[in-house]
């Protein structure tokens, strides 16, 4: 019986985790986003300064992550706030390597940081 509950409360884990991942988002599009300089005006993407997860470690707690990937789009690429499935993807994507990265000497410890509003 303990069994079956276990087995049961892990199908449904794994059920509500699969429906997430659809609903976040498509990883692959975010990834071309997060690859693109053509989001903001300065040339730069958000690869640039976030190569193999550098500094995305808040981004696996942030609860407003959407919020953040704008700040970082009109404040750091001076581009305009993105919306709708195009944020939700590049979203996705942020997600799967801020949960993923590496940790140490490449990622610098973060300094002071400005409190995250929306924009
Ligand atoms: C010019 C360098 C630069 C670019 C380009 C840049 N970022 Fe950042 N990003 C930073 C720095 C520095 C921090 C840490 C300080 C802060 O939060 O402002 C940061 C922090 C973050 C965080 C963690 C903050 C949190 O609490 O979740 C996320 C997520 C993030 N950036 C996503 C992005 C995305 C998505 C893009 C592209 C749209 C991008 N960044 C472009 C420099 C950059």
């Amino acid at each position: 019986m303990k069994t079956l509950k276990i087995t049961l409360a892990a199908m449904i884990a794994l059920g509500l985790m699969v429906s997430f991942a659809f609903a976040a988002g498509n990883v692959e599009k975010g990834k071309a986003l997060f690859n693109n300089t053509k989001l903001g005006k300065t040339g730069m993407a958000c690869n640039t300064c976030h190569s193999g997860g550098k500094m995305l470690a808040a981004a696996a707690t942030d609860k407003n992550l959407p919020a953040t990937i704008n700040r970082m789009i009109t404040t750091k690429l001076k581009g305009k706030a993105i919306k709708g499935a195009e944020l939700a993807n590049l979203e996705a994507y942020v997600k799967s390597i801020a949960g993923g990265q590496k940790t140490g000497a490449a990622a610098p410890a973060p300094k002071k940081r400005r409190a995250i509003e929306g924009c």
